[in-house]
């Protein structure tokens, strides 16, 4: 991704038009790695095209897979051969999901060594669960020397209680678990669709997981996990989320497509609440109509069905126009409102508290020239220069390629004057 380019917004537009939801990143990248445990090819259908993705997609490769792109959102997999445990690929050290490739690996070579991951900065980002987890199953676990590695001689269900509820933790010990012998129990599991989505995958190629989506998950080892199947990633609901949000910020009419309405259920009810848009729900798709000038409410963001905190950055952005005073909590991260200072460039008046984020909601947002600061940050700062007055210019662009695809050419279809040009 090219890295020197950068947004020039001209604010003000009303967004109107149809969207497709691409598959999940948050689920895509643990769908990758899950493919490691498969002894035979697997069709992996509605990948999203975004960085996350790509880089294990090689390091898939780097480790004896045979990865082939048949279209734009369809690869396959054939992990039948898995040469090595070590993934050392540096560009392992810039994502988050990276620590996937651990539990795969684990389950399937009994012994893992990857890079340490990266990902976006909210502060301290522990693996103390995945340790707990890992170690439960058998095996040693160490995070020394830039890397995290996991090695046993052999893997035993075990019953897992995560003290802290963790996405990551909740699937890297369903990826270590689903070869290990005997059964394992996952209590205080995270819920979100991304974790049904992998326990989905892995039961298709003949997994035996039960509960996923529930707080406890239940798995019983077996010896192998086959291929010869297609599975299609479940839509991405950040994506459709901030979407949504976008219609209410400039007063437009968006229906996002592709999606599972009941994912984007704690968005929906908040949304209306504001009292800023009419929202029409279909099978496959929602349309949210901005009709007015938002009013201040409470958001608390929290683990899956609570507000996701994914949607925090964008939420923010639509209340920083409210009328009266507006209140994020942060539910999940130490400090995910590092990008608020941008939005005072654009005449935001807010005050951050600790996980509080207290907004005086004002008429509007003046464009400036601001910089993202992680992924989700730079769709909220994209949104505030949709609404703003003015031309609002955004830098470090590699931010938005890791998590949304076409995200720029799908704004300027909606009717935005949107530009990446060089910086
Ligand atoms: C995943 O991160 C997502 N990333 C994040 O999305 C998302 O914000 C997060 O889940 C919560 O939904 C991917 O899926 C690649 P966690 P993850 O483990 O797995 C603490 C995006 O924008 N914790 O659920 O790293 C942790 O510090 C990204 O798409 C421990 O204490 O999140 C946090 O406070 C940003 N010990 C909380 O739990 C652990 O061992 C939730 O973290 C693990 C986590």
């Amino acid at each position: 991704m090219n890295t020197n380019e950068k947004l020039v917004i001209k604010g003000g537009k009303k967004l109107k038009g149809e969207v497709n939801i691409h598959g999940s990143k948050n689920a895509a990248v643990a769908l990758v790695a899950a493919a490691l445990l498969v002894e035979g090819k697997v069709v992996i259908e509605n990948l999203p095209e975004i960085t996350d993705v790509q880089i294990l997609l090689n390091v898939i490769g780097e480790l004896g897979g045979k990865v082939e792109h048949l279209r734009h959102d369809t690869v396959s997999i054939d992990c039948t051969i898995v040469n090595s445990g070590k993934a050392e690929n540096y560009d392992l050290s810039k994502i988050r999901a990276s620590y996937y490739l651990v539990g795969a690996l684990l389950g399937r070579k009994r012994h893992a060594e990857v890079i340490f991951p990266g990902g976006c900065n909210f502060g301290v980002r522990p693996v103390d669960q995945h340790k707990k987890g890992f170690e439960a199953l058998g095996a040693q676990f160490d995070t020394t020397g830039g890397y995290i590695s996991a090695k046993t001689r052999k893997l035993t269900g075990a019953q897992v209680y995560f003290d802290k509820i963790s996405v990551g933790a909740t699937i890297n010990v369903m990826l270590a678990a689903v070869l290990a012998e005997g059964m394992t129990n996952i209590e205080n599991a995270a819920r979100e669709p991304h974790i049904v989505d992998v326990a989905n995958f892995l039961n298709m190629m003949g997994a035996d997981i039960k509960g996923a989506g529930t707080s406890v998950i239940r798995i019983r080892g077996v010896e192998k996990l086959t291929g010869g199947k297609t599975y299609s990633v479940v839509p991405d609901m950040i994506e459709a989320g901030t979407f949504m949000i976008a219609a209410a910020v400039t007063k437009g009419t968006i229906t996002v497509k592709n999606i599972i309405p009941e994912h984007m259920e704690s968005l929906t009810v908040k949304l209306k609440e504001t009292g800023a848009v009419s929202i029409i729900e279909g099978d496959d798709h929602i349309t949210v109509k901005g009709i007015k000038r938002p009013k201040a409410v409470l958001v608390q963001t929290m683990e899956y069905p609570g507000f996701p905190t994914d949607l925090q950055p964008q939420m923010v952005s639509l209340l920083s126009i409210a009328e009266g005073q507006g209140t994020v909590v942060e539910g999940v991260w130490d400090n995910r409102f590092q990008y608020i200072e941008q939005l005072h460039q654009m005449g935001a008046d807010i005050r951050v508290e600790g996980r509080t984020a207290l907004i005086s909601g004002v008429s509007k947002l003046i464009g400036a020239p601001i910089r993202a600061m992680d992924l989700r940050a730079a769709a909220s700062l994209i949104i505030a220069g949709l609404a703003a007055e003015g031309t609002t210019t955004v830098y470090n662009l590699e931010y938005l390629d890791r998590g949304y695809e076409g995200f720029v050419k799908k704004l300027a279809e909606l009717g935005a004057d949107i530009k990446r040009v060089q910086v």
